[in-house]
């Protein structure tokens, strides 16, 4: 959710923050930006739209700067409009800043910048924030030791509540970057004779693979021959440097249309790569080296509690299901941003899991938090490595499947899933589960990637299907058990990419009220698998038609339908039921995607989306 990059090193400055934006595009794509630091004084040129706007109107102007910050916006505070665009400039020139995250008192910083002469072109927080700077740096002596451009932002920043992530530069330090974050993620890529600033890796990989994950209430100050890190309280920090193990074509579409194309076919590998080096055959379980919980104190748990957001939340439904039939541990489910403020009663033999791909959700990252100061135990299964939420929680498991960048998340929940099938596993296999069955469970799961693969055969099919219903306006997902979470899943997707309304609902209980929307024009997509619910499903489906709606049923190989039931059958490997809803999601990933394109849609940055949500 909007996206930084800054560069000042030895090459010019222009190019590679476009080229930088162009990566953390899915991040936002409301408007972009960016400033130089050029010797006629701060240069900003700034656009509504995406980064290619912004990339030609800088094409006919040559800038040899080599320092340089720019931004691409997700709108919050203000409208979509070249002014509210980042970077924003002091009222008097002397600083550009970018800035993710929300100033919350933004209203009475303005209030008093207004009273001492100071201007705004926008209606943003962040114009606050880079005028509040400006203020403190006119107080700052201007000699001796001490930089005056570090010390105005550390002054700013110490007067400012909510969060930020910032990317800031001064007229009078053209050889000098600063950047600050407190909840919105900023990294500091080292590079050789050049610094990077950026919110997310995607935006550094080809510059750097070496990295430093700042952590809250952390400065730097960067000039082009070293860099500087200080806390909250101006102690230096002795800083990590983490090597990211990404490929640039992990970051790039290669021969594919859409990053959600890419993601969805490479979901086999992705699974493998979830599950590499985390069997252990002799025992018949999964192994994880992140958890740091002896299986004795794992063996205590007598309560689970999941959290997350989005797809994520129904990743942890599929984690309840999972944990509860085969390792009997009671599970609950909340979603992120409500647990955050509930005060629930949890025992203090309560593990708190939560899940989410960017680890920077901020609503994910508070429930966390919320957990930790309330005594509990945190896990974390997390894609991004160095995010905040794998840093902050007490263990975890990275589901290392390289950059997810569709917004729409696709390889990331079927990776969810199959991290919660094996901690089931782990779990189960602690307690009651024999080694027969721990061993046909790993089997399962081992043979995903080849399931998956063969379930993906099925996209010509699909193809057809969506270019024959992608006028409908509306949708029923039905499933029942482990797979009702993934007719959500699947309703979820088709709304976010195609905009059609779209509804997820225990098969069930759709006599309950949703039938009243079945007619011709509402098609149902059930998913009828053989499994112990099939004769149920059957049902339920025989209901829909008698009112004359229309069924795309997701069966498996074996699965009998009567003549005419389903309009249409797509059918996917006979499975064990611990890998089911991960096969049976691949075919409503492939619909959405599919009648997507049919409509014309902008498939990788669906209208009002961004990947991370990083704002309340
Ligand atoms: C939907 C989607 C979102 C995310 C949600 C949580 O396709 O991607 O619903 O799942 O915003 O994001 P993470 O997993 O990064 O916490």
């Amino acid at each position: 959710m909007c996206g930084i990059i800054g560069y000042i090193g030895k090459q010019k400055a222009a190019p590679i923050l476009i080229e930088g934006l162009k990566r953390l595009e899915y991040r936002g794509y409301d408007s972009a930006g960016l400033a130089l630091s050029e010797p006629s004084g701060l240069f900003v040129c700034k656009k509504t739209g995406r980064v290619e706007k912004l990339a030609q109107s800088m094409m006919g102007r040559s800038s040899g700067s080599t320092r340089g910050i720019s931004h691409t916006r997700w709108a919050t505070h203000g409208g979509v409009s070249d002014e509210n665009a980042h970077p924003h400039l002091s009222s008097d020139g002397t600083f550009a800043l970018t800035h993710n995250g929300v100033i919350e008192n933004f209203g009475s910083i303005k209030k008093f910048l207004l009273s001492k002469g100071y201007t705004f072109q926008s209606q943003t927080d962040s114009e606050v924030l880079v005028n509040l700077i400006a203020y403190h740096y006119a107080k700052e002596p201007k000699d001796g030791d001490h930089n005056p451009f570090l010390e105005a932002v550390r002054r700013a920043l110490f007067h400012v509540e909510g969060t930020y992530g910032i990317a800031v530069m001064c007229r009078d330090f053209p050889d000098q970057l600063v950047g600050a974050r407190k909840g919105s993620p900023l990294i500091l890529g080292v590079g050789k004779e050049e610094f990077l600033l950026a919110s997310d890796v995607a935006a550094l990989i080809t510059h750097t693979q070496n990295v430093v994950y700042l952590k809250d209430n952390e400065i730097v100050s960067i000039t082009p021959d070293s860099f500087h890190i200080a806390n909250g309280t101006r102690e230096n920090v002795s800083p990590i440097i983490d090597h990211i193990d990404w490929k640039i074509e992990d970051s790039e579409m290669g021969s594919y249309a859409h990053f959600m194309e890419k993601e969805i076919f490479e979901q086999p590998a992705a699974l493998e790569n979830s599950m590499r080096g985390r069997f252990s055959d002799d025992n018949s379980t999964a192994n994880f080296g992140g958890l740091n919980l002896s299986a004795q104190e794992l063996r205590q748990v007598d309560r689970i509690l999941f959290c997350g957001c989005g797809t994520a939340w129904h990743a942890c439904l599929i984690a309840e299901y999972l944990i509860e039939r085969y390792a009997r541990i009671p599970v609950e489910v909340e979603y992120a941003s409500e647990f955050r403020y509930r005060n629930a009663p949890l025992d203090k033999n309560t593990l708190v899991f939560v899940i989410s791909q960017s680890g920077e959700t901020i609503d994910t990252l508070a429930a966390l938090r919320e957990a930790k100061r309330k005594g509990y135990r945190t896990m974390a299964i997390v894609n991004t490595v160095g995010s905040t939420i794998a840093r902050e929680s007490d263990g975890g498991i990275y589901q290392h499947i390289g950059p997810e960048i569709g917004v729409a998340s696709t390889k990331a929940f079927t990776s969810q899933l199959l991290v919660s099938a094996m901690i089931a596993l782990y779990l189960g296999r602690l307690r009651d589960m024999s080694f027969t069955d721990g061993r046909d469970f790993t089997e399962a799961l081992k043979s995903l990637p080849e399931l998956v693969s063969k379930t993906l055969e099925l996209a010509p099919k699909i193809k057809k299907i969506a270019s024959e219903y992608k006028d409908h306006a509306d949708f029923l997902f039905l499933g029942r058990q482990s797979l009702f979470p993934i007719a959500l899943e699947g309703a979820l997707k088709l709304k976010e990419i195609s905009y059609i309304h779209a509804e997820g609902y225990p098969a069930a209980e759709m006599k309950h009220g949703p039938i009243a929307l079945i007619s011709e024009d509402c098609p149902s997509v059930f998913l009828a698998p053989q499994d112990d619910m099939f004769h149920k499903v059957l049902g339920n489906m025989q209901e829909v038609k008698a009112r004359g709606g229309k069924i795309i049923a997701i069966g498996s190989e074996e699965a009998e339908f009567p003549e005419d039931l389903p309009d249409h059958l797509l059918r996917i490997p006979e499975c064990h039921p611990a890998v089911l809803p991960i096969l049976a999601t691949i075919p409503l990933q492939l619909l959405s995607y599919y009648i997507a394109l049919e409509k014309g849609c902008d498939v990788d940055k669906p209208r009002n989306l961004a990947k991370s949500v990083t704002v309340e």
